[in-house]
C-alpha cells in the first residue's frame, strides 16, 4: 500500500512509525512532515488543504491518515472521501464533536452521556449576569479550536467574568459570532482515553494520562503536553467498565442515530471524580499528542491494517492486541522558555548516539537538518518514549537519556510518572 500521513508533529512521527514498519507498507509519504519523519518516510512541504487535495490526486494512495484537528474542521477528510480516497479522520460534522463545545455538549444530553452541567452564551452581557450568580470554581470555553487555549479554568467569578471579556471584548479568538459554554468546576483525576471506529464497529485504543502544566507538581501555564504515561495509572476494571457503558457505547450509539458519518478516531477527555465516576470533558476526533507517542509503543497489532480497516469500514473484521503487561512513558523535551518565548535554530548535539528500538523511541516535532547539524525549531522538540515492566523502569531510561542529550537549551519536567 502507498500510504500518505498529514501533519507535522512528534503525533505524526509516532503514526509513521508505526506504518512503516507494517509489512503492508510500501511507500509512505508525509506533509509536511519534520526532519525526524523524513528519515522513515518522504516528506513533502506541502500544509494547506488544496494542495494536499491536488498532491494526493497525483500519488493516488491506497490510505490517507490526518492527524491534525485543523484540517479535520476544515473538512479535508470529507472532501477527500467524496474524491473516493480511502480517509482515516471524520467529516467536518464529526470534527465538531470537537471543534464546538457546544455542539459536544448538546451531543451528550441528547445521548445522556455523564458530563459537567452547562450554559452557553453568545454576548457578554448575558454571560456576566449568569456568572453574577455563581460562587467558587467554574469553567469557562471558548466554542471553536483555539490551539488548546480557549478552556479557562477560574477560581472564582471575576476570573471567569475577565475570560468572558477576551473572548467577547478583546475579541482574542475570532472577531465575531463568539460564544463561550460555561460549566461547572469537576474535581478528580484525569485521564485520556482512545477508541477507533468506522462508524459501526469500534475497539478501543487504550490509556494515558497526560502531563499538561508546564511546572513539576501541575505548576505553572498549560502547554501542548510535557509527558505522558500509558496506561492511565487510576484506569482499573470497575472505571474501565464505567467508561464504556456510559460514554463510549453511548457515543457510538448517538453518531449512529445523529447520522454522523465518523471515521477515525475518538479521543476522550475524562475527568474521574472521589466516587471513581466518569465525567467526559471533551472529545477530540484525532490522536492525542503526546498521548500517542506513549501508547504505541506498546501496540503488538499491526495499525496500518486498522487504520485501513477504519476507512473501509471493515472494522468487524479485525482485532486489537496491546503489549498489556508493559508499561511506557512519554518524557517531553521542550525549549527553554516555552510555552511563552523561546529561541528557535538552537542546536542538539548528539542526537544519533540514541539509536531507536522497539523499547525506546525518540520522536522529534520541531526539529531541522543543516549540514551536518541538527536545530530546534519550536517549543515542544522531542518525544522521549520507553516501555518496560513498570513505570519506574520507563522512567529511568527516558531520565537517563534526557540528561544525557546535548542540548543548552533543554527543559523537561522531572515528575513524569513519578508517583507511581
Ligand atoms: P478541555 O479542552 O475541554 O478538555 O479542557 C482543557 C482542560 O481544562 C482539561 O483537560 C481539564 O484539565 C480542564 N477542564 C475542562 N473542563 C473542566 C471542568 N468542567 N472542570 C474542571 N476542569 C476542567
Ligand atoms: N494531549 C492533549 C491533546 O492532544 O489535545
Amino acid at each position: 500500500m502507498n500510504i500518505i500521513v498529514i501533519g507535522s508533529g512528534a503525533r505524526e512521527h509516532a503514526l509513521c512509525r508505526l506504518v512503516e514498519k507494517s509489512y503492508l507498507c510500501e511507500k509512505l509519504y508525509c506533509f509536511p512532515g519534520n526532519f525526524g519523519i523524513s528519515q522513515i518516510a518522504e516528506c513533502r512541504n506541502i500544509s494547506n488543504s488544496e494542495e494536499i487535495i491536488e498532491e494526493c490526486q497525483k500519488i493516488s494512495p491506497d490510505l490517507i491518515i490526518i492527524g491534525p484537528e485543523n484540517y479535520l474542521s476544515e473538512n479535508l477528510a470529507g472532501r477527500l472521501r467524496g474524491l473516493n480516497f480511502n480517509v482515516f479522520g471524520p467529516d467536518e460534522h464529526g470534527a465538531k464533536l470537537e471543534s464546538s463545545k457546544e455542539f459536544m455538549k448538546e451531543f451528550c444530553q441528547s445521548h445522556d452521556i455523564p458530563t459537567a452541567r452547562s450554559k452557553t452564551f453568545t454576548s457578554f452581557d448575558s454571560a456576566k449576569t449568569y456568572l453574577e450568580l455563581r460562587n467558587g470554581p467554574i469553567v469557562v470555553k471558548y466554542d471553536g479550536l483555539a490551539a488548546g487555549k480557549g478552556v479557562f479554568v477560574c477560581s472564582n467569578q471575576q476570573e471567569a467574568i475577565d475570560a468572558c471579556f477576551k473572548v467577547f471584548e478583546e475579541k482574542v479568538f475570532n472577531k465575531e459570532n463568539n460564544k463561550v459554554v460555561i460549566e461547572d468546576f469537576l474535581e478528580g483525576k484525569e485521564l485520556s482515553f482512545f477508541t477507533i471506529t468506522d462508524g459501526k464497529n469500534y475497539l478501543n485504543f487504550g490509556s494515558a494520562q497526560d502531563y499538561k502544566r508546564i511546572g513539576d507538581n501541575d505548576t505553572g501555564p498549560n502547554t501542548g503536553g510535557m509527558g505522558t504515561v500509558s496506561p492511565a495509572p487510576i484506569l482499573n476494571e470497575e472505571l474501565m467498565k464505567k467508561i464504556q457503558s456510559q460514554i463510549i457505547e453511548k457515543t457510538i450509539t448517538g453518531l449512529n442515530k445523529d447520522k454522523i458519518n465518523f471515521q477515525g478516531v475518538l479521543f476522550f477527555g475524562i475527568m474521574v471524580d472521589k466516587d471513581n465516576k466518569p465525567y467526559l470533558l471533551e472529545y477530540n476526533t484525532r490522536f492525542g499528542d503526546p498521548e500517542i507517542q506513549s501508547i504505541s509503543l506498546r501496540l503488538n497489532s499491526d495499525f496500518l491494517s486498522l487504520a485501513h480497516a477504519t476507512a473501509t469500514k471493515n472494522l468487524e473484521y479485525t482485532n486489537i492486541d496491546f503489549d498489556n503487561d508493559k508499561k511506557s512513558i512519554c518524557l517531553i523535551l521542550a525549549t527553554s522558555g516555552y510555552p511563552e518565548q523561546y529561541p528557535k535554530d538552537t542546536l542538539i548535539k548528539n542526537l544519533n548516539e540514541f539509536p531507536n528500538n522497539d523499547q525506546f523511541y525518540i520522536f522529534h516535532a520541531a526539529t531541522k537538518k543543516n549540514g551536518h547539524n541538527i536545530l530546534t525549531n519550536g517549543g515542544r522538540v522531542l518525544s522521549l518514549v520507553a516501555m518496560g515492566d513498570t513505570y519506574e523502569e520507563c522512567r529511568n531510561k527516558v531520565y537517563k537519556i534526557a540528561e544525557e542529550i546535548d542540548w543548552d537549551h533543554k527543559y523537561y519536567r522531572k515528575d513524569i510518572g513519578a508517583n507511581y
